[in-house]
């Protein structure tokens, strides 16, 4: 059996990674998963139950009952916990610092990896998070690091919440959301966010999304025929 395409892309909150991941699984006919959405599901049945997101030892206590699966159908990627279908409620402030809360602890990460590889091992994929290139596919050969300035992603953070007809969170307030989430995702002890060696470095501060697709697509195909 040949082995699945793994492109494997990490970067801080708003760099454009979901944009870029969801053009490269079109332009390649490949399945993306969003696996930030995982973690926001796992807060969000933190919160359900109770269990501060915080709390490492509630956390153990749900952990083998917070039964998140992942589903494709023509909307893409679908996150479900058991049989109800949470996607379409998670793309919340709250939720987003729920999610960089409840990800720093070791346990829910390692049962989240696993669940991610498994999609690695099943489907060509791009994946996109914070520990994709060191942790969840460490061996592919396809590594990215996108990236852009923090003032810059608070202004695409802020566009896309008014498209949503979110009105009430200002620029100083995203902006200080996403400084806040890049200390908690950079310093936590475990499986931090870090730019790998043999990561390519994508800052998309001054790019369009079809040229950063270009790059990547790029280097992807290159590395393919070796
Ligand atoms: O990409 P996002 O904004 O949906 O992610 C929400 C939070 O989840 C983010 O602040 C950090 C965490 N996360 C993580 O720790 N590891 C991942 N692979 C993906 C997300």
């Amino acid at each position: 059996m040949r082995e699945h395409l793994n492109i494997a892309i990490d970067g801080p909150s708003g760099a454009g990674k979901s944009t870029l991941a969801k053009a490269v699984a079109s332009a390649l006919q490949i399945r993306y998963l969003d696996t930030g959405s995982m973690y926001r599901a796992m807060a969000l049945f933190a919160i359900r139950r109770g269990v501060s997101v915080s709390d490492e030892a509630g956390l153990k206590t749900i952990l083998d009952d917070a039964d998140i699966r992942v589903r494709y159908d023509e909307r893409g990627q679908r996150v479900l916990i058991g049989e109800e279908d949470v996607t379409d409620i998670l793309r919340t402030q709250e939720l987003a610092m729920g999610a960089s809360t409840v990800s720093a602890h070791p346990c829910v990460r390692e049962k989240l990896a696993e669940l991610q590889r498994e999609v690695g091992r099943n489907y060509d994929v791009v994946m996109d998070g914070r520990d994709i290139t060191t942790n969840v596919l460490p061996n592919t050969k396809h590594k990215f690091f996108v990236t852009a300035s923090p003032e810059i992603r608070a202004e695409r953070r802020l566009k896309e919440l008014r498209a949503r007809g979110s009105m009430q969170d200002t620029y100083e307030q995203v902006l200080a959301d996403i400084k806040l989430r890049d200390h908690n995702d950079s310093t936590r002890a475990y499986m931090p966010l870090r730019q790998t060696e043999d990561a390519m470095r994508i800052d998309t501060s001054e790019m369009t999304t079809d040229e950063a697709l270009a790059v990547l697509l790029r280097a992807v195909a290159e590395k393919q025929d070796r």
